[in-house]
């Protein structure tokens, strides 16, 4: 599974790539606010940052200025993938895009029809909400395994890239339901190492290499 990071604070991006383990970036609106910075340039620095997709989303709401603005977007880099709203006129700018070879990721994904359309409409990624429907009491991990199935079924080569997750649990469910790759808030991403018996494992290690005496260099 894929693991992207979803900030767009180009430090935390920095620091977490120095792991190797980071094969891509979301943003969003309110993300891009959160930074306080103008969104081409951040967006740029974050291609120089990682080479993998980086979602950049649009912020018209009718198809041909989505188009526009994806276009601008894809300009910034080859590795931008513009991200678009699950409406059907996000799903008209979706199609456009894709026949002009641009990836797209479209993000607000509430059902398992919703991720059939943009499938259809040539998404590269989907993104679900797993957090957002779980907070509204719903299961966000069946939406993965709906969407997953939906997909096998008719060989859809669309990604899913579960979104808003919360913890690592989620990370975790979403790589057994299969979804393709998971964005991940940085404080969730700093998580998925963790575990208290690691820790108590390796200072016993440590404690009972010291006793030896021993050097291994
Ligand atoms: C996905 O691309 C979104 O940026 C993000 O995952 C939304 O998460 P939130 O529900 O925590 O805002």
């Amino acid at each position: 599974m894929q693991l992207f990071i979803d900030t767009a604070e180009t430090d935390l991006i920095r620091e977490l790539a120095e792991t190797g383990l980071v094969d891509g970036v979301t943003t969003n609106p309110s993300l891009i606010a959160k930074s306080g910075r103008p969104m081409t340039e951040v967006i740029a620095e974050i291609c120089d940052l990682v080479e993998g997709p980086v979602s950049a989303e649009v912020a018209a709401v009718e198809a041909a200025a989505m188009i526009a603005e994806g276009e601008k977007l894809a300009k910034i880099s080859p590795n931008v993938a513009v991200k678009v709203p699950l409406t059907f006129e996000g799903l008209k700018a979706t199609t456009a895009l894709a026949q002009q070879g641009i990836m797209v990721n479209v993000t607000l994904c509430f059902t398992p029809t919703q991720a059939l359309l943009a499938a259809k409409a040539g998404a590269a990624f989907i993104s679900p909400f797993i957090g957002r429907l779980d907070d509204a009491g719903e299961d966000g991990m069946e939406l993965i395994r709906e969407i997953r199935a939906v997909y096998d079924n008719y060989e859809f080569d669309t990604d899913i890239l579960a979104a808003s997750i919360r913890n690592t649990r989620h990370v975790s469910d979403s790589a057994i339901a299969g979804a393709d790759a998971a964005t991940i808030p940085p404080a969730v991403f700093r998580e998925l190492v963790k575990h208290p018996l690691t820790d108590r494992g390796l200072d016993q290690f440590l404690s009972d290499w010291a006793k030896t005496g021993q050097s291994i260099l």
